[in-house]
């Protein structure tokens, strides 16, 4: 589904990300981890159509290429993220968040009341349904994540991007919150991008992981083998002794 061949990124002199391979498949959860400024985020931002790589990047997603598209097209393609500092329409009701998503979302044709219906739908696949009348900005930052998700899902993605999505929580919202990424998967076939530093819950969740450090691909494997991998214990190591 989405394949992408040597993505590199510069920011002036720092090669943040430096020719990285990668490829997801349909209802494939793959991680993203590498300790802090290892490039994630920014690898995230090239495929989402946030900064332009360099020229020698190739980005394709369900065969169209990525980098021809903006970002608001992309996300009609089918491709969403969610931003490692939390953006909700914080002024708008926690129902009105979700019909966005579905208004913005892969059906260009969708009316106000399937717009509705499917945000309706949304809120209650994540367990937020109560809370609908709410403003969003009242929301505890947990649930504004679960949101995030909510309008994710409404947009009918086959991708959706992660971003640090579980950090600030608590080990149950945690839980909670690996459950939904599951679901996603399991009852809507989405597939899922994920980055996250609490290894528990990627490790758990994931089906495969990619590691990144100083802008390289140094890893990739399932939970178990990247556990065991000299290479990134010593990433790891190397991150801590710099700090
Ligand atoms: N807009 C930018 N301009 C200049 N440098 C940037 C920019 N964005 C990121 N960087 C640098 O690129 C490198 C990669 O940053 P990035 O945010 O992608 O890392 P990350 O893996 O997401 O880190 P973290 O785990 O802390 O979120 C870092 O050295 C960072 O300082
Ligand atoms: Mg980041």
């Amino acid at each position: 589904m989405l394949e992408a061949a040597n993505i590199r990124k510069k920011f002036g002199g720092l090669v943040a990300v430096d020719g990285v391979d990668l490829e997801i498949g349909r209802g494939e959860i793959v991680g993203l981890i590498g300790p802090n400024g290892a490039g994630k985020t920014t690898l995230f931002n090239t495929i989402t159509g946030v900064l332009d790589p360099e020229e020698e990047t190739k980005i394709s997603f369900n065969g169209d290429d990525l980098l021809a598209l903006d970002t608001h097209e992309i996300a009609r393609a089918g491709l969403l993220r969610t931003f490692q500092i939390v953006r909700v329409f914080g002024e708008m009701t926690v129902m009105e968040n979700a019909v966005a998503g579905a208004l913005f979302g892969t059906d260009e044709s969708i009316s106000r009341e399937e717009a509705e219906e499917r945000g309706r739908e949304a809120l209650e696949f994540v367990g937020l349904a109560e809370k609908a009348d709410m403003k969003a900005g009242n929301l505890p930052i947990a649930q504004q994540k679960q949101l995030e998700l909510a309008r994710t899902v409404a947009s009918d993605p086959d991708l959706v991007l992660l971003d640090e999505i579980a950090s600030g929580l608590t080990p149950v919202e945690i839980q909670e919150l690996s459950d939904t990424i599951r679901r996603l998967r399991d009852e809507r076939n989405i597939s899922v991008f994920w980055i996250e530093h609490i290894m528990d819950a990627i490790m758990g969740t994931a089906d495969r992981i990619i590691v990144l450090k100083s802008g390289e691909k140094i890893a990739e494997g399932t939970p178990e083998e990247i556990r065991n991998n000299q290479a990134v214990t010593e990433a790891y190591l190397g991150a801590e002794e710099d700090s």
